[in-house]
Formats: structure tokens, sequence, C-alpha cells
């Protein structure tokens, strides 16, 4: 079943993210897709009330590792679990490069997550310098290792892995078909080099400008198991349609 997720980022106040819900929820009505509606920290409790019942899960677009501390502006997954989030981003591109996020917190942050019960959505990804440097597997594999490194290879497969080169990021370029069914293929491998059943299992997204006009194409691929949406899951409309394409 293919995994379609919303990154709102910072957008939407808690009145706007409860309009979406209300929206979207007759249009996707019919899907066998599982989607997932990642808002700010503050409208999780609204968006997790207005979907309880439905196929659409709640998830936070960051995390600290920590479960309580003197860790002042920051939240915990005991506490995303309270609001009724069930998934986290983790190493999103945008708190890599803004906010100083480490492999070495990821570490720790991932293995955190599916201790307490939600389900890590791993964000990994080269810039455009990095791929017309070919570095683009060596860089996966850095990030893909770095973040996985404390998760037991039986829990590999409650990971699921996004995919989102930054220079496809809010950019309006795609990565091709083929060039996002390679890296998640390699990324596909790097598990199965630790566990051939969590690699069989893993659910690997796609993200950067995921549209409803290219979605089809993309979740089309082999290697390819769902979407991480960003500008285009701000509208229940074209989010729909996304959902619709998978
Ligand atoms: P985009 O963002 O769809 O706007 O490119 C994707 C993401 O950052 O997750």
């Amino acid at each position: 079943m293919p995994l379609i997720a919303a990154n709102w980022k910072m957008h939407k106040t808690i009145v706007e993210s409860e309009a979406f819900c209300a929206a979207l929820l007759p249009l996707i009505e019919d899907s066998d897709c599982e989607v997932v509606i990642c808002p700010s920290f503050l409208a999780v409790p609204s968006v997790a009330e207005l979907c309880a019942g439905t196929a659409v899960a709640v998830a936070t677009q960051n995390m600290h590792f920590e479960s309580q501390g003197a860790f002042t502006g920051e939240v915990s997954a005991p506490m995303l679990l309270d609001a009724g989030a069930s998934a986290v981003i983790l190493g999103h591109s945008e708190r890599r490069q803004m906010f100083g996020e480490t492999d070495e917190a990821l570490a720790r942050k991932v293995p955190a997550a599916l201790e307490a019960g939600l389900t890590p959505i791993l964000c990994c990804g080269e810039t455009e310098e990095e791929r017309d440097g070919d570095q683009t597997d060596r860089v996966l594999r850095r990030q893909i290792d770095a973040g996985l490194s404390r998760v037991a290879d039986d829990r590999l497969a409650d990971v699921v892995v996004a995919y989102e080169p930054i220079w496809a990021i809010g950019t309006g370029r795609t990565a091709t078909p083929e060039q996002a069914d390679d890296a998640c293929g390699f990324i596909r491998a790097l598990l199965g080099s630790r566990s051939e059943s969590a690699s069989a299992r893993v659910r690997i997204l796609y993200g950067g400008s995921v549209k409803p006009q290219n979605a089809a194409e993309l979740l089309g691929q082999d290697e390819i198991d769902g979407a991480l949406v960003g500008g285009a899951s701000l509208d229940a409309e074209d989010f729909a349609a996304i959902v619709e394409a998978a």
C-alpha cells in the first residue's frame, strides 16, 4: 500500500489545518493509500482528532532524542504520542542545512522514536553539487548508515526512508523517475546488506517537487513506495490528486 505524506513545514495555523482536513477527508475516502499529515506541532491534536478513525495518520517534523529534560524549546517522542502523532520526520534537509541537524543526533533520534512507538521517516538526499560530483551514493550511504546505526536489524523495516534530493525540494525540478528509482534502489540495497527481509519490507518514499502531474510516474517505479510532498500538500485538492495517483 503506497504511503503518501504531507510535509506542511511552517505553514497553516490550527484553524487552517482543520479546514484542510475537512476538505481532504471526503476527497480521499475511497483511496487505499496510507496517508500521513505532518502539520506544525501546535496543530497535531486537532488534526489527530479530526482524522481519528480514518486512514490518515499524523506525524511531526522533528523531535528531540531524550524523552524529557532541560532542553528548552524541544519536544520529545512521548509528548508527540500523547498529542496524537504516530510518526515523525527526522533529518529533513531543511533541518540539516538551516538548524544544524547532525548525523550523530539522528543516530539517537531514530531509535528513540522507534522505542517510543513512533514511526521514524528518515530523510536523506544529496545536494546538486554532490550529484554533479558523482557523490550521491557516498552521501546516501553516510546518511543512512548514521541514521540507522543504532537500530537493531529486526527493527529496520519499521523505519520509513525518504529519498529527497535537495536540488529537487521546492524548486519545481523533480528528479527523473529513473534517478529517483535508482537512488531508492541504492538505499534498499544498503538496508539489504544488513537484513534481506528488511530491505524487502522497508518503505522508501521519494520527495522533491512531487505534484499531481508527475506523481503517477514517480510512484509507478519499482523501488518507490510512496511520496513525501511539500508544496503540493498545502492544497487539499492537489494533495488528494497525488493520493489518487498512487
Ligand atoms: P516539495 O518539498 O514537495 O515542496 O519539493 C518536499 C519536502 O521538502 O519534503
